[in-house]
C-alpha cells in the first residue's frame, strides 16, 4: 500500500515547542498572563473588542448561549447540518433546538426556512458557519431584530472567514465561538474562544468560566453558579504562537483548496464546496465533496482507506441521531435538503501542508471509485 494520507495534521514546530516550555518552567500552569495576551491578540485578529478563551468550542457555545439569556424551555433555532455540539449545548440549558433546513449552495441554515421555525417560544438563532463558509447574517440580524432575538454564532470551522458586508467572522459583534481542537485552522489541542462585542458578556462568561468567581473576588468565594471551562496557560502559549502563523496557515489551506478544485474537475455529479460568492470569503478548514447521487458513500470511504487515504463521512444529520431522534421525535423527511448533504458527503484530507503529489492522488482514486 502506498504512504498513508492523513485526513488532518496540525501545523506544529519549535516556536509552539519553545512557548509550552517556557510555560512549563514559569511553574504557572493556569490563570496566568498568556490567557489575556490570547484573548487580545485573538479579539484583534477577528475585529472584536473582546474575547474569552475557554477549554473548547462546545463550552464556547454553552456559556455564550447562557450570556444571551437562554434557559429553560426557551426555543433555540439552528441548523440540523452541523457538528452535535452545536444542538447539544442548547439541550445543556434545558431549551429545545428547534432545526430548520439548509441552503443547498453554502449548506448553511436557510434564511427563510429559519425565520418560518420562529415561534412564540424562541429566544435565540444559532447559526453555524459550516466548513468555514460564513452563514448569511446580513439576512439572520434582519430576522433576529424583527422577532427580538438573540444571535449566537457557531464559528467554530470558521476563523480566517470574511463576510460579503465587511467584517471577519466573529467580528460582528454577538458572540461568536470558535474551536481549537487539532483539526482546526488554529490548534489548542483542546480549546475555544468567544469573540464578541460587549464588556458585560465577556465579564459573565470570565467568571462562569471560572466556577462563578468575579474577577476581584477571593480564590474560594463564588456569586454565581459557574463551571470550569478555563483554559490552561499551556493551551493559551500554544495559541499564541497558532495565531502569529495563522495567516499563513489559512494561505495553504487556500491553496490545496484550489488544487482540489482543479483535481476534481469533470468527475461527473460530484459536488464540491461551493465557491466564494458575492463577497463571503471561506475560511478553508475542510475540503467536504458529496458522492454522486446513487454512490455508495460509506463504500467510497472503504475503497479509499484500502489505498490509505483516510476519509470521513462528514457530517451526518443530527436530527436523525438516535439521541434526538429519540427525545425529540425527529425522523427521516423533516429536512430534505440537510438528509440528502449529509448522506453524500464525505471530508477528503486537508490540511496546510499537504502536497499537491497528495492531493493528485486523493483525486485519481476518488475519480476512479466514483466513476465505476
Ligand atoms: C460546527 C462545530 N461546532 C462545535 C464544535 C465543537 O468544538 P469542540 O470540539 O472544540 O468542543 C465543532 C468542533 O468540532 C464544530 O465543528
Amino acid at each position: 500500500m502506498s504512504e498513508p494520507i492523513p485526513l488532518a495534521r496540525p501545523v506544529l514546530g519549535e516556536p509552539e515547542e519553545r512557548a509550552v516550555v517556557e510555560v512549563l518552567r514559569s511553574g504557572q500552569l493556569s490563570l496566568g498572563p498568556r490567557l489575556p495576551e490570547f484573548e487580545r491578540a485573538f479579539a484583534s485578529f477577528v475585529g472584536a473588542p473582546h474575547a474569552s478563551a475557554v477549554s473548547s468550542g462546545t463550552t464556547g457555545l454553552h456559556l455564550a448561549l447562557r450570556a444571551v439569556g437562554v434557559g429553560d424551555g426557551d426555543e433555540v433555532v439552528t441548523s440540523p447540518l452541523s457538528f452535535v455540539a452545536s444542538a447539544n449545548v442548547v439541550v445543556y440549558e434545558r431549551a429545545h433546538p428547534v432545526f430548520a433546513d439548509i441552503d443547498p449552495v453554502t449548506l448553511n441554515l436557510d434564511p427563510e426556512a429559519a425565520e418560518a421555525a420562529v415561534g412564540e417560544r424562541t429566544r435565540a438563532l444559532l447559526p453555524v458557519h459550516l466548513f468555514g463558509y460564513p452563514a448569511d447574517m446580513p439576512e439572520l440580524e434582519r430576522i433576529a431584530s424583527r422577532h427580538d432575538l438573540a444571535i449566537v454564532e457557531d464559528a467554530c470551522e470558521a476563523l480566517g472567514a470574511r463576510h460579503r458586508d465587511g467584517p471577519a467572522v466573529g467580528g460582528r459583534g454577538h458572540p461568536a465561538v470558535f474551536g481549537f481542537y487539532a483539526n482546526k485552522q488554529l490548534t489548542t489541542g483542546e480549546g475555544g474562544m468567544v469573540a464578541m462585542a460587549e464588556e458585560a458578556l465577556k465579564e459573565r462568561i470570565d467568571s462562569e468560566r471560572n466556577q462563578g468567581r468575579a474577577p476581584d473576588m477571593g480564590w474560594l468565594d463564588h456569586d454565581r453558579l459557574g463551571f470550569n471551562y478555563r483554559l490552561s496557560e499551556l493551551a493559551c502559549a500554544l495559541g499564541i504562537v497558532q495565531l502569529g502563523r495563522l495567516q499563513e496557515m489559512l494561505d495553504a489551506r487556500a491553496v490545496a483548496a484550489a488544487r482540489y478544485r482543479e483535481a476534481l474537475a469533470g468527475i461527473e455529479d460530484l459536488g464540491l464546496p461551493c465557491e466564494d460568492a458575492g463577497g463571503d470569503r471561506r475560511g478553508w478548514f475542510v475540503f467536504v465533496v458529496q458522492v454522486p447521487r446513487g454512490c455508495d458513500r460509506d463504500e467510497v470511504v472503504r475503497a479509499l482507506a484500502a489505498d490509505g487515504i483516510q476519509s470521513k463521512p462528514y457530517l451526518p444529520a443530527i436530527h436523525l441521531m438516535s439521541f434526538y431522534r429519540e427525545r425529540f421525535g425527529h425522523r427521516e423527511g423533516e429536512f430534505p435538503v440537510c438528509e440528502d448533504v449529509a448522506a453524500r458527503s464525505l471530508a477528503l484530507p486537508f490540511f496546510p501542508e499537504i502536497t499537491e503529489s497528495q492531493i493528485e492522488r486523493v483525486a485519481e482514486r476518488l475519480r476512479a471509485i466514483v466513476s465505476v
